[in-house]
């Protein structure tokens, strides 16, 4: 009986280590962040620095497109097309491709801020998106 329980427990957490891919491509990240300068990771910063308007080219922020709650749908303000939400709790698609992730800071950070995020920015939005995730 004892053996058949540890069995199934072996059975039962093998794929869950599994399902958590998309945390080691963001943990992959922060260390390549963290290469890059940045120090302590913090979601309220990111939180904060979601919601900021910038004002040089007209009023612009992440939530802009993407809402202040990531686990809704966004939409392009330009477009209008609908944007899928950012959660991963909702949209398990989301931060589980590092390249896709950093060509998506770079066009958005420029197009919101008018310059790339730094490294620091770059780990506290990360860290923002995956809390936003496990409420
Ligand atoms: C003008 C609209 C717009 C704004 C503003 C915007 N984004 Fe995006 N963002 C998009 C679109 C479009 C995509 C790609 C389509 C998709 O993945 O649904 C995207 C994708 C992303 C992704 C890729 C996530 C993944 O794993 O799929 C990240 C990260 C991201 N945005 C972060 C940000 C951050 C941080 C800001 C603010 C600096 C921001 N976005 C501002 C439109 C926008």
């Amino acid at each position: 009986m004892k053996r058949h329980i540890l069995i199934m427990t072996l059975l039962v957490s093998i794929p869950l280590s599994f399902s958590h891919a998309g945390s080691t491509v963001v943990n992959d990240l922060l260390k390549d962040y963290a290469t890059q300068g940045a120090g302590t990771v913090d979601a309220e910063q990111g939180k904060q620095m979601w919601q900021k308007v910038f004002n040089k080219n007209g009023e612009r922020s992440c939530a802009s497109c993407h809402t202040k709650d990531l686990t809704q749908n966004g939409k392009h303000i330009k477009t209008n097309r609908d944007i899928k939400p950012m959660s991963t709790s909702v949209n398990p698609e989301r931060l589980t491709d590092g390249k896709k992730v950093n060509k998506w800071f770079k066009r958005n950070c420029k197009w919101t801020f008018g310059r790339e995020c730094t490294a620091q920015e770059k780990a506290n939005f990360l860290v923002f998106i995956e809390k936003s995730s496990k409420l």
